[in-house]
C-alpha cells in the first residue's frame, strides 16, 4: 500500500502569511514587513572568516561526536559556570538550533501521553513539537493583568499527574515578558515540589533590557527544579540560517538526548559549530549594537502606541524584539472585524504592513509585531499602520 502523509503537524501560520507578503511584492506592492523572527544581519565579519577558514581546511571534513565539537561544548559549559553554574562539556549537547535541542529534549524526555505545562500565549512551536514527539500540551493561559507571567497558582490549577515538563520562555516570544526572580523562584520551588522539570528556552536571552541579577537557570536550579537550559546562536549573532543551538542539561538528560540526536542528524554541520564557536568567543560589540538599535526602537514604538489607546494597549517588552500588543481597543470600536486575524488582513491589503496574528500563541485579541526594522523603515510602518485606522 502507498504510503499517506500522516498529518501529525503542519507548517506555522506565519510561513503563510510570509507567502502572501511575497505575492503582494511580487505585484509591486510596497510592504512593511514587521513578521521577523530574526535581525537583519549579516553575522559578524569575524564568523564569516572563521566558517570560510573551516570550510577550506583540510581536515574536519568527516563526522564528528554526536554531542558537538569539544571547544564549542566546553565553551557553553564554562559560560554556564561562569554564571555560578556548576555544569562541564558532558552536560552540554549541541543540536541545529534551539529549536531542534527543543524537539530532542521532548522526544527524549517524554513517554506516550506525558503532559508538558506550556503557559500561554507561547510561541507555537512548542505545542507542535511536544505532540510531535508524542507528548500532550497542557497550556497555562496567563494575562497581561499578571505581565503574561505564569505563577504557581496558575500552575498548580493545570496540573496533574502525568505533567513532566514545564516550558519557560525567559524572555518571552511573542510577549517580550521577563519572568521576575521572585517569581521564578517560587515558580521553581513549586516545580521541585512537584518533580516537574523545567525546559528554559534563552534564545532571547542577551536580548533583554531587564538588569539580571542572577541568571534565570540558576534562580531555578537554587529553588530546587530540575532544569534544562536551550539556547542558541540565531537571534543573538543574526545566524538563523547557520542552525546552531544547544542545550545544558544534567549528565544523564544530556546523554539521553545525545543518543536520540545521534540518530536523526548526527550532529550538526560542523563549519557552523566552528562558526558559532568564534561567534561566542569574539568581540560582542555587534550585540551591543543590535540591543542599542532594539532599544531606540522600542522607544519609537512605545511613543507611537501611547498616542493611541484608542487602538491598542500596549505593554513594553522587557526583551526579544517583538511587541504584543493587545487589539481589544480597536476591536470594540470596529465590531466589523472579529479578532486581530481579520484586522492583519487589513493591515496587509490596505495599508501594506504585515503583522503576525495573535491566535497561533493563544491571543486573538493581539498581534506579534517585531521591531529589528531600520529605525526609518520601522517608523514608516508605524506611520501606516496607525494612519490606516485613525480614518
Ligand atoms: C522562543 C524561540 N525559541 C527557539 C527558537 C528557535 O531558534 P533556532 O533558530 O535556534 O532554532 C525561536 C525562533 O524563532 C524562538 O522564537
Amino acid at each position: 500500500m502507498k504510503a499517506e502523509p500522516a498529518a501529525k503537524t503542519e507548517l506555522s501560520p506565519t510561513s503563510g502569511l510570509n507567502a502572501r507578503v511575497r505575492e503582494l511584492v511580487a505585484q509591486g506592492r510596497d510592504i512593511s514587513v514587521l513578521t521577523a523572527g530574526e535581525p537583519p544581519g549579516p553575522p559578524p565579519e569575524h564568523v564569516r572568516e572563521a566558517a570560510a577558514r573551516a570550510a577550506r581546511a583540510p581536515d574536519g571534513h568527516g563526522y564528528g561526536p554526536p554531542a558537538g565539537l569539544p571547544e564549542l561544548r566546553e565553551w557553553v559549559a564554562a559560560a554556564g559556570a561562569a554564571d555560578g553554574d556548576r555544569v562541564g562539556a558532558e552536560n552540554v549537547v549541541v543540536t541545529g538550533g534551539a529549536k531542534a535541542a527543543l524537539f530532542a529534549t521532548f522526544l527524549a524526555l517524554l513517554a506516550p501521553g506525558d503532559g508538558v505545562l506550556v503557559p500561554t500565549p507561547a510561541w507555537p512551536t512548542y505545542g507542535h513539537s511536544v505532540r510531535l514527539a508524542g507528548g500532550r500540551t497542557v497550556t497555562v493561559p496567563t494575562t497581561a493583568a499578571t505581565g503574561h507571567q505564569p505563577t504557581e497558582e496558575l500552575l498548580e490549577r493545570q496540573h496533574d499527574d502525568g505533567i513532566r515538563l514545564l516550558v519557560l520562555c525567559v524572555p518571552s516570544n511573542p510577549t517580550g515578558a521577563v519572568l521576575a526572580p521572585r517569581r521564578l523562584r517560587e515558580i521553581g520551588a513549586w516545580c521541585a515540589r512537584r518533580g516537574v522539570t523545567v525546559v528554559l528556552d534563552q534564545v532571547y536571552g542577551r536580548l533583554s533590557w531587564v538588569e539580571e541579577t542572577e541568571p534565570a537557570a540558576q534562580v531555578l536550579r537554587s529553588a530546587g527544579a530540575e532544569t534544562i537550559v536551550v539556547d542558541g546562536v540565531s537571534k543573538t549573532y543574526a545566524m538563523t540560517g547557520w542552525r546552531i543551538g544547544w542545550l545544558v542539561a544534567a549528565p544523564p538528560v544530556a546523554a539521553a538526548v545525545t543518543a536520540v540526536v545521534s540518530h536523526i542528524a548526527n550532529h550538526p554541520n560542523r563549519v557552523a559549530q566552528v562558526a558559532a564557536l568564534a561567534a561566542l568567543r569574539g568581540d560582542q560589540e555587534p550585540v551591543a549594537e543590535l540591543r542599542r538599535h532594539l532599544l531606540a526602537n522600542r522607544e519609537r514604538l512605545g511613543r507611537a502606541f501611547a498616542a493611541v489607546p484608542d487602538l491598542v494597549d500596549h505593554h513594553e517588552p522587557e526583551g526579544t524584539f517583538y511587541a504584543f500588543p493587545s487589539l481589544a481597543p480597536l476591536l470594540r470600536r470596529r465590531p466589523d472585524l472579529p479578532d486581530a486575524g481579520a484586522v492583519a488582513r487589513e493591515l496587509l491589503d490596505e495599508a501594506g504592513v504585515a503583522v503576525v496574528p495573535g491566535g497561533s500563541f493563544g491571543a486573538p485579541d493581539h498581534v506579534r509585531l517585531s521591531f529589528v526594522e531600520p529605525a526609518d523603515a520601522f517608523e514608516r510602518a508605524l506611520h501606516r499602520m496607525i494612519g490606516h485606522f485613525r480614518h
